[in-house]
């Protein structure tokens, strides 16, 4: 089998090796059953024991109350930017959100459809390179959204934004959900796609409280009803098996590493390395504000595109994959999500200091 090389993407992102290995198996033989996990039905009992496993798991390692239903939806997290304006906003309300990069402006944008929306924050002034300090939420908001680590600008809420007591709080959590504890009890809603932290895109994880369900409009299309889901175990149609089937293994691989505490040393452990080294460098350079810093998702330029263009074909020529930035910000940007390993953050700190000394 071809070597394994060092996969900074942004998503879908590097999965724990053992957790591929496991899924390889069962790819054609589902445990003892004959039938590989892709090839069983979703109402038989195989898969069925797969479902309730994982969402068990998803409970266990998040702290999710029975006040909350798990759902695996479909359509990314893009199809929540539609479907929450959809269920829980209307013409004469106004849903707050907080405005901290490109995604969460893609949720704006959709809830703009259904109702009217109050920005409470942005930090678009400075092309999102930190977290602001304040929030100014509406009165009586439909519901208030924001966007817990902003994949593309490399910045991160480090603690929750402050918002009125009683606020409906939504959260895309798409590419830092399950890296730290998580506060669930302050949410009426947490979505993420799986394909960063979690296991294969197809699956969107949404964590919903059992009110905020019956809230929903009732005059949309089934499909795009919470309840509709949250009635069937997400399983009114066909759901995402093999996805289910894989987070169900991450949930797995998550609790034995040491839960979310576990991942939390973990990550920053790594990101703590990436940005001392950023930090010292003559020619790298952290772009986000040291306070907002994204422990998930390093941003960093050379100040000169070309050279950012030169270093990302050397760190391709060493094996170190994925790092170009996003298209709307260029530079690199080193995604660290669960699964990475430490020993991959040290061989770019290496390829860095090597580039380092030869360019400047
Ligand atoms: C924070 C965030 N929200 C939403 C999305 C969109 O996710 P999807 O492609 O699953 O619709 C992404 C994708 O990278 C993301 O990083």
């Amino acid at each position: 089998m071809a070597e394994r090389i060092w996969n900074f993407s942004a998503g879908p992102g590097v999965l724990p090796v053992p957790v591929l290995e496991e899924a390889r198996e069962n790819l054609v033989s589902l445990g003892d059953s004959g039938i590989g996990i892709c090839e069983h039905s979703h109402r038989g009992k195989a898969f069925l024991a797969v479902y309730e496993e994982c969402e068990a798991l998803c409970r266990e390692v998040g702290g999710i109350s029975s006040d909350y239903k798990v759902l695996f939806l479909q359509g990314g997290a893009s199809m929540q930017f539609g479907m929450i304006p959809m269920n829980f906003l209307s013409s004469d309300a106004t849903a707050d959100y907080l405005i901290t990069g490109a995604w969460s402006e893609k949720a704006q944008e959709e809830a703009v459809r259904f109702g009217k929306t109050h920005i409470a924050c942005s930090s678009k002034d400075r092309n999102y390179c930190y977290i602001p300090k304040t929030v100014q939420c509406s009165e009586n908001a439909a519901y208030v959204h924001y966007t817990s680590n902003n994949t593309i600008f490399g910045t991160q809420w480090h603690r929750m934004p402050e918002v009125p007591a009683g606020s409906t709080l939504i959260c895309d959590a798409s590419s830092d959900i399950y890296s730290r504890p998580i506060d669930v009890s302050k949410h009426a809603l947490i979505y993420a796609g799986a394909q960063k932290n979690l296991g294969p895109s197809g699956v969107t994880l949404v964590i919903i409280r059992n009110d905020l369900i019956e809230r929903g409009h009732k005059d949309l299309p089934t499909m795009l009803q919470y309840r509709t889901h949250s009635k069937n175990d997400s399983m009114y149609n066909t759901p995402p098996t093999f996805g289910i089937y894989l987070m169900g293994l991450v949930f797995k691989w998550i609790k034995a590493n040491g839960g979310l505490v576990g991942m939390e040393q973990r990550n920053r452990a790594k990101a703590d390395r990436l940005y001392a080294f950023l930090d010292q460098s003559q020619l790298f350079k952290a772009t986000a504000d040291k306070d907002s810093r994204s422990q998930m998702n390093v941003t960093f330029v050379t100040g000169n595109e070309e050279l950012d263009g030169k270093f990302i074909k050397a760190a391709t020529a060493a094996k170190l994959d994925g790092l170009k930035g996003h298209r709307s910000v260029g530079g690199m940007r080193a995604s660290i999500y669960n699964a990475f390993p430490i020993e991959g953050v040290d061989a770019l700190i290496a390829v860095m200091k090597e580039f380092e000394a030869k360019n400047t």
